[in-house]
């Protein structure tokens, strides 16, 4: 599948997007206190929707035949937990490291976007991995300029992540972003052996390192979404859908 370029009039919407996508991570960052229920923010994710009328990416998506629907609005992962947590009925405990992993579609535009966030005071060491791989979400984007290649972003990101000693999840990335969630390319978060595809503008992709504190491995959990370190240790993700713009730097589109 090609990659598709965006017009300027998609951005525009793609912005829009990705701004209710921003907002609702915002609100949700203020809401977040031990004893918040993830219920709750499913709850609060789908007012907001309404609010502002956006439409539900996530809900019912499947990746393929080997998947079930996914069934809510937003994935929340706690601690071990990496990715594609589905919200239950659980309380958040002081210390813990939570994502959110929100998706909207406006205007048959898509945004996506997470965050990590500490409930309360956490330790060092999650805050380390917290600040470590944000920074290697914006030494992607920093990198994603006009006339570079992907493997430039990926290896920006690596390189971030490296001296930390974390563990690089593979498997797992970021990905074109449009009228669909996933399309072309797949952004992995460590460098490989080819430049990979020159970037121009009107490519919108989301970037999206997700670190370990311990080993690097990673299996789906019996629900068939929630993804879970192998050796239990704390993880993180942080994620935002950018614009390759002429010129200069790429253009966030997650911001709120
Ligand atoms: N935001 C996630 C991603 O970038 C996708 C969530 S999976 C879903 O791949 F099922 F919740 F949609
Ligand atoms: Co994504």
């Amino acid at each position: 599948m090609p990659i598709k370029l965006k017009s300027d009039d998609e951005i525009a919407i793609l912005r829009e997007a990705g701004r209710i996508v921003a907002n609702t991570l915002a609100q949700i960052r203020e809401m977040v206190r031990p004893g918040l229920n993830l219920l709750e923010i499913e709850k609060f994710v789908r007012e907001e929707f309404k609010r502002v009328g956006a439409k539900e990416t996530f809900l019912n998506y499947s990746p393929g035949p080997k998947y079930p629907p996914y069934p809510s609005n937003i994935c929340i992962s706690v601690n071990e937990q990496l990715v594609h947590g589905i919200p239950v009925d659980r309380e958040l405990q002081e210390g813990d490291i939570v994502t959110f992993d929100l998706g909207a579609t406006y205007r048959g535009y898509v945004g996506d976007a997470a965050i990590t966030v500490g409930v309360g005071k956490v330790s060092p060491l999650a805050q380390r991995l917290m600040d470590v791989t944000e920074a290697s979400l914006w030494a992607g984007i920093r990198a994603a300029r006009p006339g570079s290649h992907l493997n430039d972003v990926r290896g920006a990101i690596e390189d971030t992540i490296r001296p930390s000693g974390f563990g690089i999840v593979k498997g797992y990335g970021g990905h074109g972003v449009g009228r669909d969630m996933h399309e072309e390319p797949h952004v992995e978060n460590f460098r490989q052996r080819f430049r990979g595809p020159e970037l121009r503008p009107g490519l919108v992709i989301a970037l999206e390192p997700m670190v370990t504190a311990g080993g690097p491995e990673v299996g789906e959990g019996p629900d068939g979404w929630t993804v879970t370190t192998k050796d239990g240790s704390l993880c993180c993700h942080f994620e935002h859908t950018i614009a390759i713009r002429p010129g200069g730097e790429a253009e966030v589109l997650t911001l709120p």
